[in-house]
């Protein structure tokens, strides 16, 4: 089946934030925060670290959810804990989520290529798969957080002439890490546009 995910916002080489939902070999269901790749032609990609119970579900059982939402409190409860049986719809997915995506597995490998900060003795394993089925129950973009960077690099931009030495070092450090961001997960535009800020703050 042809899937659409631009219908929730989604390109092709760009990383959204999402929530994946999975459940056990004994029907116990995990929520957790994981970035998604789209990689275009109904592929996603995602790196998770050893060691996460997501990982482990989706190792056991080559299927997962992934659910599109902008709702602050879904991604606290499951970054800093799990959400409880009630959140969740008979398939997995989170109860009245704007929209979700079903994915079967298609491919399982060490990841080798390190594109963040993380210590090296932290593996992962990259994670590629088919998007079988999208359900769309209110219209929805998946969250990318490359814009947000850009405007808050803007904002210390500005105040950078305006605070003391030791903040312009923190704006400058901030924009280094923002920049690294955008450059791994944001859209192109955002990306030629973070140079250009760049050139204001190497000034
Ligand atoms: C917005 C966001 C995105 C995340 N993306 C990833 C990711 O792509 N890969 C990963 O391994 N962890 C990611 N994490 C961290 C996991 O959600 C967190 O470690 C989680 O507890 C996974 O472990 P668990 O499956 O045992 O709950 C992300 C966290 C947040 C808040």
């Amino acid at each position: 089946m042809n899937v659409d995910l631009s219908k929730i916002g989604m390109e092709k080489g760009v990383q959204y934030e999402t929530i994946i939902t999975t459940s056990n070999s004994e029907g116990a269901r995990h929520a957790a925060p994981i970035g998604i790749l789209y990689s275009g032609n109904n592929i996603v990609i995602c790196r998770i670290f050893k060691g996460s119970e997501t990982l482990n579900n989706i190792v056991s059982q080559k299927e997962f959810i992934v659910n599109i939402t902008h709702n602050p409190e879904l991604f606290v409860l499951s970054t800093t804990g799990n959400l409880s049986e009630d959140y969740f719809n008979e398939d997995n997915s989170i109860r009245n989520i704007d929209a979700y995506f079903k994915c079967d597995v298609i491919g399982l490998k060490e990841a080798k290529k390190r594109s963040d900060p993380v210590r090296t003795s932290y593996e992962a394993i990259v994670i590629k798969s088919k998007v079988t089925e999208l359900i769309i129950n209110k219209q929805i973009r998946a969250f990318n957080r490359g814009f947000g960077y850009l405007i808050e690099s803007l904002s210390n931009l500005t105040r950078k002439s305006i605070v003391d030495g030791d903040k312009q070092n923190e704006y400058k450090t901030n924009f280094k890490e923002a920049r690294r961001v955008v450059n791994k997960v944001g859209y192109k535009d955002e990306i030629t546009s973070m140079n250009k800020i760049k050139r204001e703050y190497d000034d």
